[in-house]
């Protein structure tokens, strides 16, 4: 008998590098695994179809495989791709998708859930996707959300670990050599990373040699950030958070409320702060230590924050030392 079967994924944040990520430049990323989308799959009576229920947004998703796909849901391409990843017609099930993931707010709360969707579906079909498969199926999906994803959220959620990140090179895990204790602090806005990727698209064709310079800095900026990690130089990092934000801020994708959120961290003592993700709104981040933290979080909120989020990264001895959720 076939019995229900569940699967899930993390939220994750952008440490350095987003935007720039883009164009080819490196950025780090990282999973927040308190932070999670879950897909349980139900067998159904036959001829029922699959059908996904998106509890969250009070949804039921048909999914018709012989649809064309462009104008489809995200949710249910994702579920079209493992289907012809694995050469199976869709099996009489519901596929039930919960998330604690805030949308349109730079957590990668898309990638999660359609990772979740991706593993517990193939899982239940017998044949639970690879890692790099399933990250090829979410590059994919990702590109519905906009089109020129650099593949950061997909990677990092799919392998949930830390990672430096080039387009179209191979991941490399990075360590975490202190403790890093970060909050995040929401502007309760929405954004579409789409909207901000196209702004920096149309600033880059305006003054092309301007924003390469600005990229150049960045990769540099990358660059000193992985060996501060590494090192768990915590001054360092806070300080090359500062410098990002405000290259970000130049590419015109932070906003009033992300700026006064960030200023609030470091007037609070935290070690630096920056928009995290595709900006315009969604979360901040900033680096704490254990006193700082309270203080912190007490001035995002009176600055206006909807809610701030705790995350640990933890130090790691080796790259890719802990599994992934499967
Ligand atoms: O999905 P978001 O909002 O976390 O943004 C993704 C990061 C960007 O660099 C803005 C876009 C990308 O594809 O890398």
């Amino acid at each position: 008998m076939i019995t229900a079967l569940t699967a899930d994924a993390s939220a994750k944040i952008i440490l350095f590098g987003e935007h720039a990520v883009v164009y080819g430049t490196p950025a780090i990323a990282a999973p927040v695994s308190s932070l999670r989308a879950a897909a349980q799959v139900q067998p159904e009576a036959p001829g029922t179809g699959l059908r996904i229920a998106v509890h969250d947004l009070a949804q039921l998703l048909p999914v018709d495989p012989g649809s064309s796909g462009q104008l489809d849901n995200a949710l249910v391409v994702t579920a079209r791709l493992v289907l012809a990843a694995l050469d199976v017609p869709p099996p009489d099930a519901t596929i039930h998708l919960r998330s604690q993931i805030p949308m349109a707010s730079g957590l990668g709360s898309g990638a999660a859930v359609s990772t979740a969707l991706a593993r517990a579906l193939s899982a239940y079909l017998g044949q639970p996707l690879e890692l790099s498969a399933l990250n090829a199926v979410i590059f994919e999906v990702e590109k519905l959300h906009h089109h020129t994803p650099s593949g950061i959220d997909n990677t990092v959620i799919v392998y949930e670990q830390p990672v430096y990140y080039v387009r179209s090179q191979p991941i490399e895990p990075i360590r975490i050599g202190a403790p890093l204790h970060i909050l995040i602090g929401d502007t309760g806005t929405g954004a579409l990373t789409k909207t901000a990727v196209d702004a920096v698209r149309a600033l880059y064709n305006h003054d092309t040699a301007g924003v390469q310079t600005l990229f150049d800095s960045i990769t540099t900026l990358v660059m000193r950030a992985r060996s501060a990690i590494e090192e768990g130089d915590l001054t360092r990092i806070g300080r090359l958070m500062d410098e990002n934000h405000a290259h970000l801020a130049r590419l015109t994708v932070s906003s009033h409320t992300l700026d006064r959120l960030v200023e609030a961290a470091r007037m609070a003592g935290a070690f630096g702060a920056k928009l995290s993700g595709g900006g315009r709104g969604g979360n901040m981040i900033t680096l704490v230590d254990e006193f700082h933290r309270p203080k912190v979080e007490a001035a995002l909120l009176a600055a206006g924050a909807a809610r701030v989020l705790a995350t640990t990264l933890h130090p790691t001895s080796s790259p890719f030392d802990s599994q992934p959720h499967i």
